[in-house]
């Protein structure tokens, strides 16, 4: 099994630096207003890194969070960095979640965790621990980069390469664009729709759902306002096509 590169403390370091305004603007958003129209008050964030996403969450909703990563250094950087009364960073070992009791978080998230598994096994064992946590009529929500526009690039990361065809969880090479022209060089695994859907299914979830946000979904004054509150607008392949893959779904 391919080691996790996240374990790594530049790796680690260079993430925590990466400019996230893309999964924010197309990704972490939809996250909150899920979990804050299902006012979620227990969430668990599994994968959290160095906790960009729990302290977000911490912010602006009124929940707790338990927010949980198998790297250390991962934790140890949100810890020091992303302190929040309202988060309990973890450190979790073999995807075992024995620190939480069955239907106890009304929320889960697992954000670009599963694309950096090369075990479907594995990802099934994840999604089974997170149901099992999961009180009944509980969303979790998935991102992660979309399989089908693998190859394309976007102006902040590019994963795969163009024209080249990626079988079922194959390796994939990442570039996530750093400040410093430097790239951060992930590898991943290319996990096409089937795989969420089916692995969902059998760890228990119902009413499955996905979506594609891109750029052009937003009016122009939003895109304007957007530009504004993050600083930022030299858009590229994402106006058109959709970076990331969200994946909604209900423990009845
Ligand atoms: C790309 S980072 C994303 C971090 C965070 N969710 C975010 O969106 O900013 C992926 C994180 O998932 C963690 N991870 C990957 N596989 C995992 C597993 N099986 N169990 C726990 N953490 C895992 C990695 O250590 C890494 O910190």
């Amino acid at each position: 099994m391919t080691e996790n590169l996240f374990k790594d403390e530049v790796v680690a370091n260079q993430f925590n630096d990466y400019n996230d305004v893309l999964e924010q603007v197309l990704g972490y958003n939809f996250v909150l207003s899920i979990l804050k129209s299902t006012q979620a008050k227990k969430i668990l964030d599994y994968g959290c890194g160095p906790g960009k996403v729990s302290l977000r969450l911490a912010n602006q909703l009124s929940a707790d969070i338990v927010a949980v990563d198998e790297s250390a250094k991962m934790i140890e950087i949100a810890k020091r960095e992303r302190k929040h009364q309202q988060i309990d960073y973890k450190i979790v070992k073999k995807d075992n979640l024995d620190f939480i009791s069955d239907n106890s978080v009304n929320g889960a998230i697992a954000c670009y965790v599963f694309i950096n598994n090369q075990s479907e096994q594995r990802i099934l064992k994840i999604m089974r621990e997170i149901y099992r946590t999961l009180r009944p009529n509980s969303h979790f929500i998935i991102l992660d980069t979309n399989p089908n526009t693998t190859g394309v690039p976007f102006s902040t990361f590019q994963n795969g390469e163009p024209g080249k065809f990626y079988s079922y969880g194959e390796e994939r090479v990442e570039k996530l664009n750093l400040d410093s022209q430097e790239k951060l060089i992930l590898h991943d695994f290319n996990w096409p729709n089937r795989m969420y859907e089916t692995n969902l299914k059998r760890a228990g979830f119902s009413e499955i759902t996905v979506r594609y946000p891109k750029l052009e979904d937003f009016s122009a004054e939003q895109i304007q306002q957007i530009e504004q509150e993050y600083h930022y607008k030299s858009w590229l392949n994402e106006k058109t096509q959709a970076p990331f893959i969200l994946y909604q779904a209900i423990k009845k």
